[in-house]
């Protein structure tokens, strides 16, 4: 009934699955840790395979003060989502996608990476353990954080002797806290988030920490966040400190290629597909900084930040607004859609989302 594999340890007297749902303000749900009842942890050591993976409770873990991931940044994360349907059953959307990406950073930063079996396994196990901690339909979602971190001891620079896959998962609402009103963003000309031939394009630790810098000076200067630009020619789109972006124009949807800097969002991916089903047409290019003056709209794609319009981009100290302070009309509509699939209110052509 869990979906454990035979590598899960899973006792009944592990945990109870609790049917109640968790006390908490729903209501006011934003993206902040709530703490929940159980994460899941599975190690591997030098032979790459990962075994025996266990629920525990939540709380802190014990590391070596010389593990690979405090001293070389050896680590990769994932995010994604569950939503509860109004029958009580729980969907997540395209696990299998973090699975296959999680696998791909973990070739570029030399780590080994639990099958996508054994993470679709995990995954379930450690939602069901929290089952009560899924917000009502409506209210928000259960964010799930896996990561996969070198946790063996080193001191020379090598890849850490020892892995640990770990997921811990929190009640999520809006991701900003404009919640769903538009968002402002400021293009940073100072710093970069990626280089070419670097590690821009895989979800590791490093890439986030990198830009605390240009999103606390945004912050500080009343936007939401920054948007960069690419290292080479400092002309170019890249993506925004936590999400992806992209710009419409006369009904033509454009977004950011991946070539190794950008991030392979997996709601980049859906969008990009729902749209195309809608009718849009779709491209992945080279986006000039210079396209965000004229456009229509823009929008930012994510799994924290779903789909958040933007309401303005401030460019060299040029302010250009979007969709007349409202949400506009192509935001409004791929949001609705993706949205409903990933709550069950739409049919799933697709087949995306996975009821556990
Ligand atoms: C996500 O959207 O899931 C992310 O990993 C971005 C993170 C900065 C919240």
């Amino acid at each position: 009934v869990l979906g454990a594999s035979s590598t899960i340890k899973c006792e009944a007297s592990v945990y109870e699955e609790a049917v109640e749902t968790a006390e908490l303000d729903w209501d006011n749900l934003g993206f902040g840790l709530v703490p929940t009842d159980y994460m899941y942890i599975m190690k591997c050591s030098q032979n790459g395979i990962f075994t025996e993976g266990e629920l525990r409770q939540y709380g802190p873990i014990e590391l070596s003060p010389s593990s690979g991931v405090l001293n070389y940044g050896q680590g990769l994360f994932e995010g994604l989502k569950a939503y509860r349907k109004e029958d009580g059953s729980i969907l997540l959307f395209r696990p299998e996608e973090n699975a296959l990406r999680m696998r791909m950073g973990a070739e570029r930063m030399c780590m080994p990476s639990p099958t996508v079996e054994q993470f679709l396994d995990a995954i379930k196990l450690t939602v069901l353990a929290n089952k009560r901690w899924v917000p009502p339909t409506g209210k928000g979602s259960l964010y799930i954080r896996p990561l996969l971190i070198g946790s063996g001891a080193v001191l020379g620079l090598s890849p850490a002797p020892e892995y640990t896959f770990l997921i811990f998962v929190s009640p999520v609402g809006n991701y900003f806290k404009e919640g769903l009103a538009p968002i402002n963003l400021v293009v940073e000309n100072d710093f970069h988030r990626a280089t070419p031939g670097g590690t821009g394009g895989v979800k590791t630790i490093g890439n986030y920490a990198s830009v605390l810098k240009a999103q606390k000076k945004a912050k500080e200067n009343g936007y939401s966040d920054a948007l960069y630009l690419d290292s080479t020619h400092k002309k170019y789109l890249e993506e925004v400190s936590s999400c992806n972006i992209f710009v419409v124009k006369n009904k033509v949807i454009s977004t950011p290629e991946i070539k190794g800097t950008i991030l392979p969002g997996i709601t980049r991916k859906s969008i990009i597909d729902v749209a195309r089903g809608q009718g849009y047409q779709v491209e992945e290019r080279a986006v000039s900084v210079e396209e965000l003056l004229d456009a229509d709209e823009v929008f930012c794609t994510g799994t924290a930040v779903v789909v958040s319009p933007v309401g303005s981009i401030t460019y060299l100290g040029r302010r250009v607004e979007y969709g007349n302070k409202g949400v506009g009309t192509v935001s409004q509509e791929l949001y609705s859609a993706l949205t409903r699939l990933q709550m069950g209110l739409a049919e799933d052509i697709m087949g995306w989302t996975l009821q556990i």
